[in-house]
């Protein structure tokens, strides 16, 4: 039984049905935001009997936009691990620190959670292609779900993607397309490709509103782990806006349907070197400007000019009292050093959330008094070069037990 009832332009109020395969509306071009039966879910749906499914997106299934379960893609995403850190509340001084390891994901990025609605999608409107542009990571969600539903992926990706998340794509079969130049510049280039007519594939990329869905399974499962409470703050990376959008979105339908009573002050956070959305936080200025892409290790946030959702992720970090921050690269590697301390392997683009709390405590801008959520959107074998800048491989060997006891007793 599905509780999705269609679409709602967010700027021209136009409604489509629920069976339209849409991207942006047809009409003015604008976003799409799902809608569903509110009033019915609040009433035929119980929150604490959804613990009895498998912990992962599909638990929460009434509040995503799929009309025939049977045809689900899933590889297990969500239900990734909440993690507790006393030491690094302290660090950072806040009261209560939270870090959400979307590493655990099935490909070891946030983007499983909302491949897999698009991927579902495709599947049901009959595709063959799956298709995205990506700053790496969308790439190679997005192939591994082609896999799984016996599909075919193209992927878009900038020139100096990291090898990783390369690799991981074309190791599941995707043909990818290296295009030179900077994520936004390749966006564009993608969606009139898409919009040409010139090729019959399924976008996952940013105009799709089926899969803005999936990100909204943060604020559930968060939600949940904390017995139904919303942090006072939640801290996400940003490079289109997408997650932290509709990582709100989906807090807002829990208080909606009264499942939890408070909202969490959503928190942007880009790399220094391409933070167009902080920009526009600092300055208070009405609507996003582009920037000029500089240098920083958060490779995959890196979107000079974020377009229509990323004025949705800065409209949502304005309603909800939040703030936003854009961290250097030394800050970044300390972040991932701090989360190493904590047995956590994380990419510099899923680290910055760690790296701006510091900051934004010290600015004044969290409260000390504060519980406090970082998501971590990627495994640090997304990016391992990085990693690998950041250790020392001894150079020595040693040969022999008498030689492994003479370096033990050094240790020692
Ligand atoms: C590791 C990581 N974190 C966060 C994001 C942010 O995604 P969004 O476009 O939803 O802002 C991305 C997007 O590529 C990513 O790869
Ligand atoms: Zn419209």
């Amino acid at each position: 039984m599905t509780y999705f009832t269609g679409f709602t332009c967010v700027h021209c109020a136009a409604t489509y049905p629920p069976d339209r395969d849409l991207l942006l509306c047809p009409k003015c071009h604008n976003l799409l935001e799902a809608d569903y039966d509110y009033a019915r879910l609040a009433r035929e749906v119980d929150r604490d009997a959804l613990w009895r499914r498998p912990d992962d997106v599909w638990r929460w299934r009434e509040l995503l936009p799929v009309l025939d379960p049977a045809k689900i893609v899933t590889l297990g995403e969500g239900g990734t691990p909440l993690l507790r850190s006393e030491r690094l509340a302290r660090a950072c001084g806040v009261r209560e620190l939270w870090l959400k390891s979307d590493a655990a994901n099935p490909t070891g990025s946030l983007k499983d959670r909302s491949i897999t609605v698009s991927a579902t999608k495709a599947v049901e409107f009959g595709y063959g292609v799956l298709a995205c542009d990506s700053t790496g990571n969308k790439a190679s969600s997005t192939a591994a779900y082609a896999s799984r539903a016996g599909l075919r992926s193209v992927v878009f990706c900038p020139h100096d993607t990291p090898v990783p998340k390369m690799a991981q794509a074309i190791f599941f079969g995707a043909r990818l397309i290296r295009v030179r130049g900077h994520y936004s510049e390749i966006n564009a280039m993608y969606r009139r490709l898409i919009g040409s007519g010139e090729v019959k594939w399924y976008d996952c990329g940013t105009d799709n509103p089926f899969r803005y869905e999936g990100k909204k399974t943060y604020a559930y499962e968060i939600a949940q782990a904390l017995g139904w409470r919303a942090p006072d703050r939640m801290l996400h990376p940003a490079a289109g806006g997408m997650s932290l959008a509709k990582t709100w979105k989906g807090f807002k339908e829990l208080q909606r349907l009264g499942w939890v009573d408070g909202l969490p002050k959503m928190t942007l956070v880009q790399g220094a070197g391409c933070a167009p959305m902080v920009r526009a936080w600092e300055t208070g200025a009405p609507a996003i400007a582009p920037v000029d892409k500089q240098p920083t290790i958060a490779s995959a946030l890196a979107a000079a000019d974020p377009g229509l959702l990323g004025a949705r992720a800065l409209e949502a970090v304005r309603a909800s009292g939040g703030a936003a921050a854009g961290v250097t690269d030394p800050e970044i590697r300390a972040a991932m050093r701090d989360l190493a301390g904590e047995g956590l392997f994380i990419e510099p683009s899923g680290a910055v959330t760690l790296a701006a709390l510091r900051r934004l405590v010290a600015a004044g801008h969290v409260d000390a008094a504060e519980s406090v959520v970082c998501v971590l959107t990627g495994s640090g074998f997304k990016d391992f070069e990085r990693i690998v800048e950041m250790v020392e491989i001894p150079g020595d060997v040693v040969t022999g037990y008498e030689a492994m006891l003479a370096a033990a007793r050094q240790v020692a």
